[in-house]
C-alpha cells in the first residue's frame, strides 16, 4: 500500500495517505505508519480502540474527499443522470463550461475514459483550483481552458456539451454548429427561470428530445421507526437535455 491513498471504512469513512504519520478522527488517533504493511481488507484501530477496515478508495471516494471545492459543484448523483440520459460513449468528445471546481468535468472524464473532456473556466482562481484537482485525482483526459466560453470554442465534432454557468442560454448558439448530429447539450440550472430561457433557445435552434429533469433522492432512516429522513438536501438543480438533429 506504499505511497497510496486508502479508505478507512468504519462508523465514518476517512481517506488517508499511507505516507503520513498519524490521522485524528472523532474516534481517536490512527497510527498511519502501521498501514504500509497492511493489505486491503485488514483492520486498524484508533488509540481508543475504534476499528476501521482498510480498502481501496473508489473514484467517487477520491473525488468527494480529496479535492477542493470552490463554487457550487455538480454532485456525482446529478452527474450520473447525464450519463444515464445521454448514454454518451466512453470515447466521446465532451465540452464543459464553467469548470467551477471541475467536479462535473472530472466525473465525465473518469467514465468516458477513452474520450476527452475540454472544460472552460473564465475565472483565474477557479481555473488554478481545477488544475490542482485534476492533478490530485490523476486524470489525463481533461483539458482546462482558462477562457470565457462566450468568446467561442475551438472544438468541433462534439458529442456532448455540459453547461453549468450563468448565461448558459447564450452558449447554445456558440456550440450548435460544433455538435455532432445526435449530439447532446445538457444545462444544469438551480432556478426554473434559467430553464425557461434555455428551452426557448433549444427550440429556436430546432433541437429535439428536449426534456427537463429534477433529480430528487429521498433518503430513509431504516432503524427503530422507519420513515423518510427529515433533513438533508432537498433541491440541487434542474437538468435540461436536448439533442441536435
Ligand atoms: C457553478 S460553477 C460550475 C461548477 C462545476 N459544474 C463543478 O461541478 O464543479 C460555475 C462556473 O462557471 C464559470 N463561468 C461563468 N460564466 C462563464 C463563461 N462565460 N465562461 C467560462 N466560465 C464561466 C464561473 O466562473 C464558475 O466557476
Amino acid at each position: 500500500l506504499k505511497g497510496k491513498l486508502v479508505l478507512l471504512l468504519g462508523k465514518r469513512n476517512y481517506l488517508v495517505s499511507v505516507d503520513k504519520k498519524e490521522f485524528h478522527t472523532q474516534y481517536g488517533v490512527i497510527d498511519l505508519t502501521k498501514l504500509k504493511k497492511k493489505k486491503p481488507g485488514s483492520k486498524v484501530k484508533t488509540h481508543s480502540g475504534e476499528e476501521f477496515v482498510i480498502v481501496e478508495p473508489t473514484f467517487v471516494d477520491i473525488l468527494m474527499k480529496k479535492t477542493k471545492r470552490l463554487p457550487q459543484i455538480i454532485t456525482p448523483i446529478d452527474a450520473s443522470l447525464i450519463l444515464a440520459h445521454t448514454g454518451v460513449s466512453i470515447k466521446a468528445l465532451i465540452v464543459d463550461a464553467g469548470a467551477g471546481s471541475g467536479f462535473l468535468a472530472m466525473f465525465l472524464a473518469h467514465y468516458c475514459n477513452k474520450g476527452k473532456v475540454v472544460t472552460y473556466e473564465k475565472n483565474l482562481k477557479f481555473a488554478e483550483a481545477v488544475k490542482n484537482n485534476i492533478k490530485l485525482v490523476g486524470l489525463k483526459n481533461i483539458v482546462l481552458k482558462q477562457k470565457n466560453v462566450l468568446n467561442g470554442i475551438s472544438e468541433r465534432n462534439i458529442d456532448l456539451v455540459t453547461l453549468d454557468m450563468i448565461d448558459a442560454e447564450r452558449v447554445v448558439e456558440i456550440v450548435y454548429k460544433k455538435l455532432n448530429p445526435g449530439g447532446w447539450i445538457v444545462v444544469y440550472s438551480p432556478y426554473i427561470e434559467q430553464v425557461k430561457k434555455v428551452v426557448q433557445e433549444f427550440e429556436a435552434f430546432d433541437f429535439t428530445n428536449i426534456k427537463t429533469v429534477e433529480n430528487i433522492n429521498r433518503y430513509w432512516q431504516v432503524s427503530g421507526y422507519t420513515r423518510p429522513k427529515t433533513s438533508g438536501v432537498m433541491h440541487t438543480g434542474f437538468l435540461t437535455f436536448a439533442r441536435k438533429k
